[in-house]
């Protein structure tokens, strides 16, 4: 995954550098480098955070403009110094940083440890810089002619970017599969993974498609494809602010994350959802909405949380627009050979809109003529720049690695579309869809209800800091947040979590019950009340200490559970919104109380970049 930060202009290279790889940070932590021109090319690299990196070149009186810098995620070569990024060419005339995977690495290496290559570490990115040193050496072209000969030979993905101490003041980078962008400043121009390490300078970008690469220097760009071909780009204007992405005095981002979602699912709503009229008004997929209200079937395909808000938009499509769904890993359905066609509408969710395997999804289903839509927050960002149509869901950057405000904003869109699907297609009745609507404008401030209880939840998380397992049980549009709560708690906690349907309990993890197990049941007075109530009995039958997410007037579930949080109550098919967000404070406190990293837990990385 990795983040990488370039920069050529006035001001001093190493401070731009650093300051956008902590913001980039979020995409990997495993190691840190930067490589700065000026006349000499000096690579700076250590296993660690930026802030390690940072102390290495605090007080070097570098004074460079022109650099390049990497935060990396591993995917080839263990976290260590060596395998840092930049990585040289064996002359050690210019460095290269890489996000993504050489996939024809090891035959490449092969190939050159033949003709006398050494290679210091294991990643892939170093072969790529071999292969460019050598292509240049046997084919006597200038040096970018030789690294888009090297980048035609690789299989697999890259973002890269390059400076050459015999090429000064100037940088090249390219893409294929991996997100780069350019930003426009005045006499200055950046280069980044994502807009968050630029925004502070400008809001103007360029983003690069893949096989598309840009030479770089102190007098503007130059985008090409790689095959040579000149382009010309579009400039977008970012609307985002260097606001959006600080703590504001939070602790963690994560848990300023938890607490903007009362603002967030209302920004997700705005102009949307037009209650006075009973209706709802998607911009985004009005054009293809025709298409999609007579689909054969719908397939959503995503990945990790992204995936259980499709679980969550199963249920509401089947139930409200009586549509049938199917949800899908995004990597499993790839690799499958899937049965897709021009009848199929493919839905596809994601944060970051750059996730591999859920853009190869999007790819995939795009070849079979499906029409292909997407639910991604981030602005621009590849899956939304390649589906058909999609819908924003506008809950500003994500920052924290575990996932929160951008699922209660994926299932805002995913329940306004089943309503207006569920209207078009004739199968939701007037009565109901004017309930509905109306319930989802009163969201916003029941989720600040719950938020309220955030102290009040601090002693359950201070009990069970320390359980080794959890159960998360839940039905209907709950068991999807059963699982969605036992991956927070997993991925920053590192407690071992399990998310089922309540009635599988009976089938197999029912024998995991004893006195220790801390159990989460997401119990809310709807249809499935009363065969919940009977698998919250046969946990307390074995001791299991029962953790209730319950709404108010739910009595029974009140007063079988040894800790009930309560919400408020809504209808059935919108209480994800409300039931997760509890589940979310306790896996931030109780990470906290471990100690965890919480923004940035342990091999994980926001945006998932590699297949
Ligand atoms: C969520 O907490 C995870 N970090 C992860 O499962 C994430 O949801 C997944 O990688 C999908 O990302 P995307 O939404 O950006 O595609
Ligand atoms: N494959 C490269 C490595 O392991 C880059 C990984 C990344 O995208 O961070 O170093």
């Amino acid at each position: 995954m990795c983040g990488i930060v370039g920069y050529i202009g006035h001001r001093k290279a190493s401070d731009v550098i650093i300051n956008g790889l902590k913001r980039l940070e979020y995409r990997g932590y495993d190691s840190a480098g930067i490589g700065l021109l000026n006349g000499e090319l000096n690579v700076t690299k250590c296993k660690g955070k930026v802030v390690e990196l940072e102390k290495r070149i605090i007080n070097s009186d570098d004074t460079s403009t022109v650099g390049i810098g990497h935060t990396r995620w591993a995917t080839h070569g263990e976290p260590n110094d060596v395998n840092a990024h930049p990585h040289w060419d064996g002359d050690q005339n210019f460095a290269l940083v890489h996000n993504g995977i050489i996939e024809n690495y090891d035959a490449l290496k092969k190939e050159l440890t033949t003709k006398g290559h050494i290679f210091l570490g294991q990643t892939d990115t170093e072969v790529l810089a071999h292969l460019i040193q050598e292509i240049q050496k046997v084919a006597k072209c200038d040096f970018v002619t030789a690294v888009q000969m090297a980048l035609k030979q690789v299989d697999g993905t890259f973002g890269i970017a390059i400076v050459n101490k015999n090429e000064a003041d100037s940088i090249i980078v390219a893409r294929k599969g991996s997100p780069l962008l350019l930003g426009i400043g005045d006499d200055e121009i950046f280069i980044a993974s994502d807009a968050s390490p630029i925004i502070e300078y400008t809001n103007k970008v360029v983003y690069l498609d893949d096989d598309e690469m840009a030479i770089i220097n102190r007098d503007g760009y130059q985008v090409k494809t790689i095959s040579n071909i000149e382009l010309s780009k579009e400039v977008h204007e970012l609307e985002m602010s260097v606001e959006q992405i600080e703590k504001a005095g939070y602790p963690h981002f994560m848990l300023k994350e938890i607490h903007e979602q009362k603002e967030t699912i209302a920004d997700c709503m705005r102009g949307r959802l037009v209650v006075s009229e009973n209706r709802i008004v998607l911009g985004g997929i009005s054009e293809v909405l025709d298409r999609l209200v007579n689909a054969r079937r719908l397939i959503i395909a995503a990945c990790g949380t992204s995936w259980h808000a499709g679980l969550v938009g199963e249920y509401l499509f089947e139930s409200l627009a009586k549509m049938p769904v199917e949800v899908e890993y995004a990597s499993e359905f790839r690799y499958r050979d899937p049965l897709i066609n021009s009848d199929d509408v493919m839905l596809v969710i994601s944060q970051s809109g750059e996730t591999a395997d859920t853009l190869a999804a999007v790819r995939e289903a795009k070849s079979k003529g499906a029409l292909v839509l997407g639910i991604c927050n981030v602005v621009g960002s590849t899956i939304a720049r390649e589906t058909d149509a999609g819908i924003y869901t506008h809950a500003g950057p994500e920052i924290g690695v575990a996932s929160t405000k951008a699922f209660t904003a994926q299932v805002t869109v995913l329940s306004m579309m089943a309503i207006l699907l569920g209207q078009r297609r004739g199968k939701l009745n007037d009565k109901y869809a004017s309930e509905l609507i109306q319930e989802m404008s009163r969201i916003p401030d029941k989720v600040e209800q719950i938020l309220k209880q955030t102290e009040a939840m601090d002693e359950i998380s201070r009990l069970f800091t320390y359980a080794p397992n959890f159960l998360y049980l839940g039905r209907s549009y709950n068991f999807p947040v059963a699982l969605e709560g036992a991956l927070k708690l997993k991925e920053i906690s590192y407690i071992h979590a399990e998310g089922y349907p309540a009635a599988e309990m009976k089938h197999g993890p029912i024998a995991l019950i004893d006195e220790h197990m801390p159990v989460v049941v997401v119990a809310v007075t709807d249809h499935t009340n009363e065969k919940m109530i009977s698998n919250i009995e046969e946990v307390r039958a074995r001791k299991g200490r029962i953790i209730a997410i319950t709404n108010e007037e739910n009595s029974d579930v009140q007063r079988l559970a040894e800790f009930a949080i309560t919400i408020p109550s809504t209808l059935d098919p919108l209480s994800p919104l409300l039931t997760v967000i509890p589940l979310q404070i306790l896996s931030y406190q109780i990470a906290v109380y471990r100690k965890c990293n919480v923004d940035q837990p342990r091999n994980l990385a926001k945006s998932v970049t590699v297949e």
